[in-house]
């Protein structure tokens, strides 16, 4: 097992994070509740964001081992250890096994690479066939805020058509051209992406894709629904 590495992937993911959660603080209600985290790899993107917002607190899960280890030196190394913890595990068996979610916001940048099985590279960012087996799982969780990175070549439709049936409405995002990492050019993967694609449930260019982070949210004082500019901004034609 391996510890997850794309350094603007990541640095894209923390700064979206940061100014969704500083756009709706009041009604995310962060600097009272703390937020949960779906996979912190190496913590590094999340741990500059709890720095820079001294009443965040980030509960966070990951399932790779090593990947724990780098992220507790990281914060450690940070000085922000009081305030974003991590826990050895799976996010649905741990952060609301209890039932009801205790907080009302969670943030992912998920694992989403589609692949036939899981036997990739690093099998923990597998997303099931179509790469949003996560998503939409986190989606059925009963958390009134989701914050999380949708990638172009993942069914990103098919996540929003979910999410809607579900009450969600897309408030905002934070859209961003990727180039292909170690996971998504993997021969197998890329030629998955390209079926994908190729069958209308995706977009994506030979070696680039687009992701946004986007608030997916349930909350009335939340106005709006920017779920067809998210499509439209994912449609990355090549
Ligand atoms: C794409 S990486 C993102 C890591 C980090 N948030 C970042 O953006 O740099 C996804 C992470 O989720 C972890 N993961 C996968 N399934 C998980 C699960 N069910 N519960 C908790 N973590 C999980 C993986 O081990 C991996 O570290």
């Amino acid at each position: 097992m391996s510890c997850f590495s794309s350094a603007d992937e990541s640095a894209h993911y923390g700064f979206s994070v940061c100014m969704l959660l500083q756009h709706y603080r009041q009604q995310l209600n962060w600097a009272e509740e703390g937020v949960v985290e779906l996979g912190t790899g190496d913590a590094t993107a999340i741990a500059d964001v709890v720095a820079g917002l001294p009443e965040l607190r980030v509960r966070s899960f990951d399932i790779s081992a090593p990947s724990v280890a780098r992220a507790r030196e990281n914060i450690a190394a940070r000085g922000v250890a009081d305030r974003y913890t991590v826990e050895l595990g799976d996010f649905f068996d741990g952060a609301d096994s209890a039932g009801a979610p205790a907080v009302s916001t969670v943030i992912a940048n998920p694992p989403y690479i589609p692949a036939p099985d899981r036997d990739i590279l690093m099998p923990e960012l597998w997303g099931g066939v179509y790469g949003n087996d996560l998503v939409l799982q986190l989606l059925k969780s009963g958390y009134r805020n989701v914050v999380v990175a949708v990638p172009s070549y993942s069914d990103p439709a098919g996540t929003v058509a979910t999410a809607g049936d579900l009450g969600y409405r897309v408030a905002n995002f934070l859209a961003m051209g990727l180039d292909y990492g170690p996971y998504s050019s993997e021969p197998k993967v890329r030629e998955h992406i390209r079926a994908i694609c190729a069958g209308g449930r995706g977009w994506a260019g030979d070696d680039e894709y687009m992701v946004a982070v986007a608030l997916f949210t349930q909350d009335p004082d939340i106005p709006g629904d920017r779920s067809t500019q998210l499509l439209r901004a994912l449609q990355l034609q090549v």
